[in-house]
């Protein structure tokens, strides 16, 4: 049977790994995946999560199903994180959500709740956004259309161009909004423009759906909770998919959160019972382990701390990186100036060059980066920049 069907191309960011992998350039550079690394070009295990990994392994003695919802310490500890303490919809108990599998899990059983609201419901996207999104909402079959988002010639955001058209979105339509560390482009919105964000909202009536993959990237764990914090205070409904993937650096443990913050209780009970329902139909209960460890840490004043340190440590290392970056472009010379690269916030950033002179570095230099020219800011070491910088220089 399976003859009808094509043989497709391998996803564009994870062929460039493979790409990566085979090339016997010894100075070739991974700006491709995104996925943090160290100055060795490591993705360790945090000790956060090694010690936790050592309480988990000392204390579980079960490996019976866990709950639908998944862990709970897991759960609550992930909304006040997110929300922080005290909010008025935590305190209001208006808050569903559900441990899944990944940020990816998340976005996709959110996207299927909203099929279940209305089959034929548009998300607004913005232009760009990360590549994965179109499959993970379109593929549940929700119409996705963008917004004006990045002016790649100016390396800013649209921001007018983009409140413009969100001011023509039809209410009920859902609004897909990055909070912080915007995959591709890592261009994020100030205060203002939340708050523009949060007005356009009330007026229109769209539902924003915010996508976390990033806490603690970008300013700060309490600092990138700006704007789902804003939107979950002013406005009925948000729509939130968080990830630990990054900030937890538990990749392959697939853990994540698919959150509502409801109008009232009553229809978080209703809403709570309908994304345990979606994620039954397809994966049953998340895997327990990687919110389990979340659970330990989040709970364990000394290892919060632990964890938070480290993710200062992970945060300040990109920021540094792209000071050298920024820097040694100049210094060496470059035509074009890379400073707006030291504003762009978290993993990724837009180097806003044409996909000639990307496929020029990724060719010629063996310097792996998407098409677009997000590069993996993370992938940047001491050893590695000046050869980055030069390539960089060749290609303008
Ligand atoms: C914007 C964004 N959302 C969600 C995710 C999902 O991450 P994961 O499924 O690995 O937790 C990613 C991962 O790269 C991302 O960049």
């Amino acid at each position: 049977m399976f003859e009808v069907l094509p043989s497709l191309p391998a996803d564009p960011i994870l062929g460039l790994s493979a790409a990566y992998k085979k090339d016997t350039n010894p100075n070739k550079i991974d700006l491709g995946v995104g996925v943090y690394k160290d100055e060795q070009g490591r993705t360790p295990i945090l000790q956060s999560v090694q010690k936790a990994q050592q309480v988990l392994l000392a204390n579980e003695d079960s490996k019976t199903y866990i709950t639908q919802q998944g862990v709970q310490g897991y759960i609550d500890a992930m909304l006040s994180l997110i929300l922080g303490n005290g909010h008025s919809a935590l305190l209001e108990d208006r808050v569903s959500g559900v441990q899944a599998p990944g940020g990816c899990g998340s976005l996709r059983i959110l996207a299927e709740l909203l099929t279940r609201c209305d089959k034929d419901l548009t998300v607004w996207v913005s232009d760009p956004t990360w590549a994965n999104h179109i499959p993970l909402i379109g593929n549940a079959g929700l119409t996705i259309k963008t917004y004006p988002y990045f002016d790649k010639a100016n390396a800013c955001i649209k921001f007018d161009e983009m409140a413009d058209c969100l001011s023509q979105v039809k209410k009920g339509d859902v609004v897909l909004l990055h909070g912080c560390c915007h995959n591709p482009t890592g261009a994020d919105l100030n205060h203002e423009q939340w708050q523009a964000v949060v007005e356009i909202a009330q007026k229109t009536g769209f539902v924003p759906f915010i996508d976390l993959a990033y806490q603690g990237f970008g300013d700060g764990l309490e600092e990138d909770a700006y704007g789902v914090r804003l939107l979950a205070a002013n406005l009925p409904e948000v729509i939130i998919a968080a990830s630990c993937s990054k900030n937890f650096g538990l990749y392959r443990e697939r853990v994540g959160l698919a959150a509502i913050v409801n109008a009232n209780a009553q229809i978080k009970t209703v809403t709570q019972s309908q994304i345990q329902n979606v994620a039954r139909g397809i994966y049953s209960m998340p895997p327990s382990y990687g919110g389990a460890l979340v659970d330990i840490i989040l709970n364990d004043d000394q290892l919060k701390h632990l964890w938070m340190d480290e993710v200062t440590e992970m945060r300040e290392r990109m920021q540094s990186l792209r000071a050298m970056l920024v820097s040694k472009l100049a210094e060496k010379g470059a035509s074009k100036d890379f400073s707006f690269v030291n504003q762009q916030k978290g993993m990724f950033s837009f180097l806003c060059i044409s996909p000639e002179q990307v496929d020029k570095l990724v060719n010629q230099h063996s310097v792996y980066l998407v098409g677009s020219s997000r590069a993996n800011i993370a992938g940047i070491n001491s050893h590695n920049v000046d050869t980055l910088a030069d390539a960089l220089v060749a290609v303008l």
